[in-house]
């Protein structure tokens, strides 16, 4: 046997059990904060299946890093677990809700901050118009849209995330002067408005400098873990997946190949594990 294949033997060994667990609560009692199990996905039936049968119990408070090769399905898991893309079969559950027809009711969704790796933003408005987008979906929404007919505590709240994500000084660029960093940071500001449960981003550092990227990566791990939110990103930096969550899931194939606490790897097995992947 040879030594790679020696390595995945002895990753496979730590997999974490996700043997389907009844109710909202895991094993040593935590409460879940996202489950699925057996969940198929496709886009097409020309188009094969993207999701096979991934099955997950994600706790509250935990922070997991979802990594895998192009197209191995880790922005259509995301989507699918949010109800953003309905799923072909199986069941998914977020803060103790089952998705119904595949969608996520909006009072659930409120309670869930995303981040997209195109930003998202408004380039026309301000920095802070878009933080304030956050609240959309909120009652009375419809004064999200533009910081200045927000209410006063709304602009406060927003100015807060954006000084939390070291950009007060930038509330009134426009997100069209913002370089790819920052305007990922106003991305985070705008998620972390919510106060959401649940922090799904996916390739939050993507695009960004080394030194930009841990930062951001570091100011958004260390946010949700003040606050106690759940956080689920996927990644191509292994060392951003070691270094800023407490488990790691691979998929390959639509199909989870490793889950293991981040404690327990080193970045050359993990590098290691990806290529043989
Ligand atoms: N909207 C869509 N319609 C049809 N097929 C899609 C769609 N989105 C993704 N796919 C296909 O699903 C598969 C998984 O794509 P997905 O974007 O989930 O992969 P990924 O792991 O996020 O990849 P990457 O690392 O490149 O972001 C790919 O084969 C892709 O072509
Ligand atoms: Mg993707």
């Amino acid at each position: 046997m040879n030594d790679a294949v020696m390595e995945r033997d002895r990753l496979d060994c730590r997999m974490v059990n996700t043997a389907k667990r009844d109710g909202d609560t895991g094993s040593m009692g935590e409460t879940l904060s996202l489950s699925c199990y057996d969940v198929f996905k496709s886009y097409s039936a020309k188009g094969g299946l993207v999701l096979h049968g991934v099955s997950l119990e994600i706790d509250e408070g935990d922070s997991v890093a979802l990594i895998g090769a192009n197209g191995s399905g880790k922005s259509t898991l995301l989507k699918s677990l949010v109800g953003l893309h309905p799923v072909d079969k199986g069941k998914v559950r977020v803060l103790g809700r089952e998705l119904q027809d595949g969608r996520l009711e909006q009072d659930v969704r409120r309670q869930i901050g995303f981040v997209f790796q195109n930003h998202g933003l408004v380039q026309r408005l301000s920095a802070l118009s878009n933080v304030i987008h956050g609240r959309l979906g909120f009652p009375g929404s419809w004064r999200a849209w533009h910081q200045s007919i927000a209410p006063e505590h709304w602009r406060q709240e927003a100015l807060e995330a954006l000084e939390a994500v070291g950009l007060g000084h930038r509330a009134a660029a426009r997100a069209d002067q913002l370089s790819g960093g920052q305007a990922q940071r106003v991305a985070i500001a705008r998620a972390l408005v919510r106060k959401p449960k649940l922090m799904i981003a996916d390739e939050p550092a993507a695009s960004l400098d080394p030194k930009t990227g841990m930062d951001v990566m570091e100011t958004f791990a260390s946010i949700a873990a003040r606050s106690g939110t759940t956080l689920i990103y996927t990644t191509h930096d292994m060392a951003h997946a070691l270094r800023f969550a407490k488990r790691i899931v691979a998929l390959k194939s639509g199909r989870v190949a490793l889950d293991v606490a981040s404690a327990n790897l080193t970045e050359q097995e993990l590098q290691r594990f990806f290529h043989e992947a």
